[in-house]
């Protein structure tokens, strides 16, 4: 087959490429960079990512000559570029000129030059300069015929994330002022009856720089909305520009995986596709499943259409304490696993090794020993590799259950002063990920207004920031026939961070059938034992961290405490609403809550994308529209082993037809095309 049209640019087939940063290089070796490039599939380089200082040497110069030598070198031999704006790193030259365009952290500390992300997101010097820069690019390269996508600015929220100086105060009065519309408005969503913090006018407003001790929780709430946004509006600045001066050429940055500061849901409105840079540490033996956590967030921000793996290490970072390199195939099978959970394609930090700067020791897909080395024959295999895979391209997967993901309620849940500060987020998505993940069952990421309807079930691991609005969708998703399971400490406050008024989960309380009568956190260290009613033998998982006394009003026991002071009360509950039921746990299952999972996913009718799937293998399905699957099979485990298939088909790897079972060595793979007229449509 063909390779199917790329949907992210106009790049046929898979992605192949990484950052290509030539500032750094004698023009002599960019002769041999694109020789290598084409010898390894090479077919999309990102260019200029940190190129500002060389592209405007001062206030009033431009050198445009290298960068229009070096497009027009790729462009000779079939490679097309990513180009970037460069504006992640500003020259000293403007700095010096604008120092105030430096970043402040809280305690007052303006950082210095000599790194790179040194900027004040809403410094008016830097967004114009960043701008005009843009501008000047956009204008020169729109219509080169090498140029096939924009790269935004590197990595927003990486190094710098807040700045506290006065044009940041200025930004964040305005970003309140239209917010909260008045300053009695405000004084009423913050709460400031509270320890005399009354405001009598916006202009008494500071961001919350360091101060005797807990700052106002909404206006630490308010103070991440505005960081999101801040640093969102510089980069729709760029946006803008592009979408004016280069219309058509699609326009991307990278992410960071799941990261907190940034609102990717809102940010994600503004890409043309979603791109990531991940870098899992091969040091985890577990990593392979917060990669896959993460790839699945990646695709269902823009509703499930292919993303792209913008940035990974072909072999060992140099940012970590120990950075350990990626053993022969796991390079490999990480790459299959992107692609896997949608992607198009495969880039690297970097193309070529540096050797000089920060990052001298990172690995790159041409190691400093050259086409000798081990990285190099793994770059140029996988490159083969992905050109017999140009077919996936295009095609979807969607998940068997969708898992709540509000940026809003992450930021609420992990402000100061809660009951327990272990109550983290990523920590408890985590566990619950995994259970999922170990059950071979896909799941889709969904913001809290997305559509439900078409999952059989919705999984919460916490919701403590919750309006009424959401409240009442997920209740009528749930008497609609929908299967809710929920974490604890969620439906706790309003979107200022108020209690929700009548007893905790507030408005999901009618939902569940259940009222929290205290929170009870778990010292470090200790466990409590909770027991699953009806299972035989008796399971018994255990609490950490979390529990709660909670009393039933409508709901079942499903489990309940089996030691310590909440002994014999509801651990877990189970509530019949409607033609649907909500699932509630009161505790912070660790280990996993895995066996809870299995009752609901049961109930649910969600399965595993094969059953009889074997420990330690990664199952996923794409879809091409003419109802084609993909059917890809990871061994992430150091054992041989058989996976049987559900109908025949085509390995895409080796060519060769697969019946019955095929046999993957440790770290293989196998993507095997299954006929339509063979899958579920
Ligand atoms: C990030 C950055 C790159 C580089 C790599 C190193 O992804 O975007 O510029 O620093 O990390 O891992």
């Amino acid at each position: 087959m063909t390779p199917r049209r790329n949907h992210l640019t106009r790049v046929p087939g898979l992605l192949y490429g990484g950052d290509w940063n030539p500032e750094q290089w004698p023009e002599q070796v960019w002769a041999e960079d694109v020789k290598l490039m084409a010898e390894a599939g090479v077919n999309l380089v990102t260019v200029g990512v940190f190129s500002w200082a060389r592209l405007q040497p001062d206030a009033d110069s431009w050198d445009f000559g290298w960068l229009d030598r070096l497009l027009d070198l790729a462009h000779r031999h079939g490679i097309a570029v990513d180009l970037a704006t460069a504006t992640a790193s500003p020259p000293a030259w403007l700095v010096r000129a604008r120092p105030e365009l430096l970043p402040v952290t809280a305690d007052g500390v303006r950082l210095e030059f000599g790194s790179r992300q040194h900027y004040c997101p809403s410094s008016p010097a830097y967004r114009d300069a960043a701008v005009r820069l843009t501008r000047a690019l956009a204008a020169r390269y729109r219509h080169h015929p090498a140029l096939a996508l924009w790269h935004i600015h590197n990595e927003y929220g990486d190094h710098v994330q807040e700045c506290f100086c006065p044009a940041s105060a200025a930004d964040f009065r305005r970003w309140l002022r239209e917010r909260h519309g008045t300053i009695e408005e405000l004084n009423r969503s913050w709460g400031t009856a509270f320890w005399s913090q009354h405001y009598n006018s916006f202009e008494q407003i500071e961001p919350p720089r360091t101060a005797p001790g807990p700052v106002n929780p909404t206006q630490l709430l308010d103070w991440r909305r505005f960081c999101s946004d801040a640093l969102l509006d510089l980069h729709r600045a760029e946006k803008a520009v592009l979408d004016e001066v280069s219309p058509g050429v699609p326009v991307t940055t990278n992410f960071m995986s799941m990261l907190k500061a940034l609102d990717y849901w809102e940010w994600s409105r503004h890409e043309d596709f979603v791109s990531d840079d991940a870098y899992p540490d091969p040091a985890d033996p577990r990593a392979h499943v917060n990669a896959a956590m993460n790839y699945d967030l990646m695709r269902s921000l823009k509703g499930g259409r292919p993303w792209l793996l913008m940035e990974q290490a072909p072999s060992a970072v140099s940012w970590r304490p120990v950075n350990v390199p990626k053993r022969p195939g796991l390079y490999r099978l990480w790459s299959l696993q992107a692609l896997a959970r949608g992607a198009d394609g495969v880039l690297h930090f970097q193309w070529r090794a540096s050797v000089a700067g920060a990052e001298k020791f990172h690995s790159a897909m041409l190691p400093h020993r050259g086409t000798a080395s081990r990285g190099w024959q793994e770059t140029v295999r996988f490159g083969t590799e992905l050109r017999r895979l140009g077919e996936i391209a295009g095609s979807r997967l969607r998940g068997r259950a969708a898992v709540l993901l509000d940026w809003d309620s992450w930021w609420a849940l992990e402000l100061d002063d809660h009951p327990s500060a272990r109550m983290r987020w990523p920590d408890l998505l985590r566990p619950w990920y995994a259970a999922l993940y170990e059950r071979g069952v896909t799941v889709d990421f969904v913001p809290p207004t997305a559509e439900l309807d078409g999952y059989p079930l919705v999984l919460a691991p916490n919701l403590y920031l919750l309006d009424t609005v959401t409240a009442d969708r997920l209740t009528a998703y749930v008497r609609d026939g929908g299967r809710l399971v929920c974490g604890p400490f969620s439906g706790i406050t309003d979107r200022h961070d108020h209690i929700h008024p009548g007893g905790h989960p507030g408005p999901l309380r009618e939902l569940f059938g259940i009222v929290v009568d205290e929170h009870w956190p778990i010292p470090d260290g200790a466990t409590t034992v909770v027991r699953l009613d009806g299972a035989e033998p008796h399971t018994e998982l255990h609490a950490e961290h979390w529990s709660e006394w909670i009393e039933t009003e409508a709901a079942e026991t499903v489990a309940h405490y089996d030691s310590g002071a909440l002994a014999g009360l509801p651990a877990v509950t189970r509530n019949r609403l409607g033609a649907g039921s909500a699932w509630y746990l009161s505790c912070h299952l660790g280990a996993g809550p895995g066996p809870v999972l299995d009752l609901a996913l049961a109930e649910a009718g969600a399965g595993a994308e094969l059953p009889d799937l074997p420990a330690g293998v990664e199952a996923t399905r794409r879809h091409a529209d003419d109802g084609t699957g993909y059917l890809f099979l990871l061994n992430h485990g150091p054992h041989e082993l058989r996976v049987p298939l559900p109908t025949p088909g085509t390995d895409l790897l080796t060519g060769t037809e697969a019946a019955g079972a095929v046999t993957l060595a440790p770290l293989g793979a196998a993507v095997i095309r299954l006929p339509a007229a063979q899958e579920r449509p």
